[in-house]
């Protein structure tokens, strides 16, 4: 297993240096319990490097990654660019380009309703008991990337697939149904696409070497409607890049809150850990955003590295902190800390043990009211 030697941070935009500081913070503490000696190199990327190198993915920032162990992202996006179509660079490409130069070609979203903070989901609560299911998104290929074209009264964007594409995310997806509840559902449009029709032949075919794991099918409208009436019945939810990217908005209602989800983005090389939110640009500054997401998504590094007992700490700690209602405003009403002291919080958990800790006084150290 690789060593977890450097990380390369990407505050990006808005909310993301915010987040990404308490990320950073929880990283310090577990490196000092445990003896580590990883360091960190920053590099731009999105609207704040088209502002400083007039490239939302600059040479300098493509070089720290390709450098680096693992890279955290913390948010990109602007909203100076989103209600100009004609805009010629815009952050998002940023994104883009990193993902397809570094090859992440698998996204990995995972969708665990916590029973406290179910009733923040605008799903009614029943329907969200036992909802813990994992999305596999493409990232690198299918309509996101095929030739693009515009003349003066039409436009189109080629959805292209090798089967070599689905194969290699079809395969992590099916590992992965194998060390959990052993489903996997493929999300996708064939009875209209002839993409997706491969993707069917091709998980199809694989389905045989995967004996053990049921394989479902489901069209992605009647997907997008399961998700709300029996999110229940998912385990690994296997799609195309554009599917994958609705499907996984629209899980993260059942959540109860956009602020809660990390995310992975591995490829053969290279691995990117950042949180499924934006960069919330109505919140920057305000020390109000929720980091738990990125310091998820720091768990999911540290457990790539095989770093099992530094990631239960995060794990653990978080689950102290939802149950003591230490948390940001998204949370719902009894939650009231800032991002800030959310950090704090998380690191002093960390730091200290959760068995050790003097609960009371703990919480009372924390029932700042922002
Ligand atoms: C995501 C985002 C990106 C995507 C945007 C910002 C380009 O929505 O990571 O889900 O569409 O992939
Ligand atoms: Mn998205």
């Amino acid at each position: 297993m690789k060593v977890l030697n450097k990380i390369t941070i990407l505050p990006g935009d808005g909310i993301g240096p915010e987040v990404i500081a308490q990320a950073i913070k929880v990283l310090d503490c577990i490196r000092n319990k445990y003896n580590h000696s990883w360091t960190y190199k920053f590099a731009d990327i999105g609207a704040i490097a088209i502002d400083n190198y007039d490239d939302p993915f600059p040479k300098e920032t493509e070089k720290a990654c390709l450098e680096s162990d693992a890279i955290l992202l913390g948010a990109i996006g602007d909203p100076k660019y989103d209600n100009d179509p004609s805009a010629k660079v815009r952050p998002e490409q940023g994104l883009l380009k990193m993902r397809k130069t570094l090859g992440l070609f698998s996204n990995v979203r995972p969708v665990r309703v916590n029973p406290k903070l179910s009733h923040l989901s605008p799903v009614k609560e029943d329907r969200l008991k036992g909802v813990d299911f994992v999305i596999f998104r493409e990232l690198t290929g299918g309509i996101y990337f095929g030739e693009k074209k515009r003349e003066k009264d039409s436009a189109s964007d080629l959805c292209l697939y090798t089967k070599k594409e689905i194969k290699r995310v079809a395969k992590l997806a099916y590992e992965m149904a194998q060390q959990r509840n052993s489903k996997l559902t493929l999300v996708d449009k064939a009875n209209v696409l002839e993409s997706s029709r491969l993707w069917r032949e091709v998980v199809n075919k694989m389905s045989e070497k995967y004996p053990d794991v049921q394989t479902e099918y489901l069209f992605v409208d009647n997907a997008a409607m399961q998700i709300i009436i029996n999110p229940a019945q998912f385990d690994v939810v296997l799609c195309s890049n554009l599917f994958g990217d609705i499907i996984s908005d629209e899980a993260s209602v059942l959540v109860g809150s956009l602020g809660l989800l990390p995310s992975a983005s591995r490829g053969k090389e290279h691995a990117l850990y950042e949180p499924v939110h934006g960069s919330y640009p109505q919140a920057a500054g305000k020390d109000i955003a929720n980091p738990f997401a990125t310091i998820l998504s720091v768990e999911m590094m540290l457990r790539d590295f095989g770093l099992t007992k530094e990631a239960d700490n995060i794990s653990k700690a978080f689950d102290f902190c939802i149950q003591n209602n230490i948390g940001t405003l998204d949370m719902g009403p009894d939650f009231k800390l800032s991002c800030n002291l959310v950090g704090d919080a998380m690191s002093i958990l960390i730091d200290e043990g959760i068995s050790k800790i003097r609960k009371d006084k703990f919480i009372q150290s924390f029932s700042t009211i922002i």
